[in-house]
């Protein structure tokens, strides 16, 4: 090889690289993600299903969606967070935590709260309807 075609070669992958670099980091992940530890992909689509499914079925009579102190804790910014419990695990709000925070409550108690809410929900609901609520909190992260 001689040195223009190094040259030329060392460009193009400064170019692709730079290029694949600029993609990865610029791509939003949420409007606040400053205390999340997760990214957060949210399914719009279930999320607006979920929103509808939160006032509904009396979820927002505990639970806030901007931040305030409720009965149950606010669902702004508990998507993706670190979510200290009682038993003084620290977990990461993921999917698989909400959606089991959701169909059974007392297995993951939220540190400060009181063992109040419904653990009727894996019956009431389709698993569907719990995705979608799921979806729904992420939307709020
Ligand atoms: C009677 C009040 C009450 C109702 C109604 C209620 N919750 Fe809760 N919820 C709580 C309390 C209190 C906690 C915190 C203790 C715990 O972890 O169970 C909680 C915790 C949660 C958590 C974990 C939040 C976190 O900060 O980590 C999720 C997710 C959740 N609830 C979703 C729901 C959904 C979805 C509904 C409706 C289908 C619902 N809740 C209805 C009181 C309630």
């Amino acid at each position: 090889m001689n040195g223009w075609t190094e040259g030329a070669l060392a460009l193009a992958v400064t170019l692709v690289l730079g290029a694949g670099l600029w993609l990865f980091t610029g791509e939003p992940v949420g409007d606040d993600t400053t205390d999340t530890t997760i990214p957060v992909v949210v399914d719009t689509d279930a999320a607006a299903r979920g929103q509808t499914l939160a006032s509904d079925t009396g979820c927002l009579a505990c639970h806030t969606i901007d931040g305030a102190a409720s009965v149950g804790p606010t669902w702004k910014g508990v998507a993706g967070a670190t979510r200290p419990l009682i038993s003084g695990e620290q977990v990461t709000a993921d999917n698989a935590y909400l959606f089991n925070s959701i169909v059974d409550p007392p297995s993951q108690m939220v540190s400060g709260f009181e063992e109040v809410m419904p653990t009727t929900y894996a019956e009431q609901l389709s698993e569907q309807e719990i995705n979608d609520l799921v979806e729904y909190i992420k939307s709020l992260s």
